[in-house]
């Protein structure tokens, strides 16, 4: 007698599994992310996971052992991972299909001599890969190529091979022979990642997974594997720039908001290490609506530009938008010059830019903003050697941000001659340490009246 094979539904947003079909998420609330999968028919699998005799034991009595970290070639990579990739860890690299991720991994492996490192692909062919190691030229006998697909196999050259690091291109790829489904699917994505987090964690070798995301988050995977992997790497970029940012989603081994830049051009990537002088944008003459703010990403402090433009509404309703910054935010600040400041900017459409494609949502940007659409709102330059770094509360008072000596210093370091910051963080700050001038500010008024007299 044929057993009819069940169905189970999977939400491929979250990853929630169901027994019925759903229009919209019970867990996430997602519409039309339903996607129908057969039961996984497992196999026997005594073979496969082996027992380990573990017994409780008094907290005092666990010995302390400091992970251990491989450094990798790049200070951008090293920075996201928290200092290093930790041993035994599952690292998800994801991001849209073609940002560079095969060509960051791959680059990674090759410029890492004494380390023997095992690429697997299922996306290329061993010459599309050798293409590309070309392309970037650089070339080293450690870094082994593998086109396989089945985990098992995998397993098998994986213990033939012993390597200390191993890269899987991509998890989409992969298929377990211990579950009856199609590479891509919710069931194969989280079989052979629960099956690679195995290998990382028995062997204590780390593992990168690369990992496919389209814009609309169509794809199942990401998301999915979230829980399941260590640290989660997104490579975001925009098409129109050169650059490529590696921003830290999850890392139990470190900060979560960590960023790295990279450049992508003819030769495959290279890391940015000076973000800040490539973050503003290069010009001579001075032109209104530009601030500087001087923004903590992760423990990084970087400057990036802030550019604001108002004009008066050429219809009834004004137009607000903003990019790489919350548009309900730039609102409430406009709301906040009209009110306490009396800038009347409710019939002014408003454009609100974060150079350079970056997204942040570090609140010490907000003092910056308000200067930026101060200043194009009267069409008056503002030094481009002045920087910003405070919040903006509800009533136009300027709050204080954290770590102020950092962002300080790094305008200092810059070469920046006035920094301007709210009074509460200037209480008990030795400005005598900084070549940069502090101006401590109370309100926007205050501010308005510091810069445009
Ligand atoms: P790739 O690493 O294949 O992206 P992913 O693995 O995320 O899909 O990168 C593909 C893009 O990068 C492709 O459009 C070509 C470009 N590229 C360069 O511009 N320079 C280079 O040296 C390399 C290797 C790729
Ligand atoms: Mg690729």
């Amino acid at each position: 007698m044929a057993v009819k094979e069940k169905s189970v539904f999977f939400c491929k947003s979250c990853g929630n599994e169901s027994p019925k079909w759903f229009g919209k998420c019970p867990a996430c609330g997602e519409w039309n992310s339903c996607v129908e999968e057969k039961e996984e028919r497992r196999q026997k699998t005594g073979d496969r996971r082996q027992k380990t005799e573990v017994f409780p034991v008094p907290v005092k009595e666990i010995v302390n052992a400091k992970e251990q970290r491989i450094l990798l070639p790049y200070e951008e990579l090293n920075r996201v991972l928290g200092g290093g990739l930790v041993l035994g860890s599952l690292v998800l690299v994801g991001g849209e299909p073609g940002i560079g991720k095969s060509t960051l991994l791959l680059q990674t492996a090759l410029q890492l001599p004494n380390k023997k490192v095992l690429y697997i692909s299922g996306e290329e062919s061993q010459t599309q890969i050798k293409m590309r190691a070309d392309r970037v030229g650089i070339h080293n006998d450690q870094c082994l190529v593998l086109t396989e697909t089945d985990t098992k196999e995998i397993l098998e050259h994986f213990k033939n091979v012993q390597p200390d690091i191993v890269i899987i291109d991509s998890i989409q790829t992969l298929t377990s022979p211990y579950v009856d489904a199609t590479a891509g699917t919710v069931t194969q994505i989280r079989e052979t990642a629960a099956e690679m987090n195995k290998i990382a964690k028995t062997y204590q070798v780390p593992v990168f997974l690369i990992g496919h995301i389209t814009k609309d988050g169509s794809i199942a995977g990401p998301k999915i594997l979230e829980h399941i992997v260590d640290t989660v790497l997104q490579f975001e970029g925009d098409r129109h720039y050169g650059f490529r940012i590696l921003r830290t989603i999850k890392n139990r081994f470190g900060s979560a908001s960590e960023l790295g830049i990279f450049e992508m051009n003819s030769s495959g990537l290279r890391e940015v290490t000076n973000p800040s002088e490539f973050l503003l944008s290069q010009r001579d003459e001075e032109v209104s609506g530009i601030a500087i703010a001087a923004t903590l990403e992760g423990q990084r402090p970087m400057l990036i530009e802030t550019q604001a433009l108002v004009s008066t509404a050429a219809y009834g309703t004004p137009q607000r938008s903003g990019t790489g910054f919350d548009i309900r935010r730039m609102n409430m600040l406009l709301a906040v010059l009209e009110k306490r400041a009396g800038f009347r900017l409710n019939m002014k459409d408003v454009f609100l830019n974060i150079a350079g494609g970056i997204r942040s949502d570090d609140p010490a940007i907000d003092l910056s903003v308000v200067a930026a659409v101060l200043s194009s709102n009267a069409d008056i330059p503002i030094d481009n050697r002045y920087a910003f770094a405070a919040e903006v509360g509800l009533s136009g008072e300027i709050r204080a941000v954290t770590r102020i000596d950092a962002r300080i210093a790094e305008a200092d370091k810059l070469g920046f001659e006035k920094i301007f910051i709210s009074k509460y963080n200037a209480k008990g700050l030795d400005t005598q340490r900084y070549h940069i001038e502090v101006v401590p500010v109370a309100t926007v008024y205050d501010l308005a009246s510091e810069l445009f007299g």
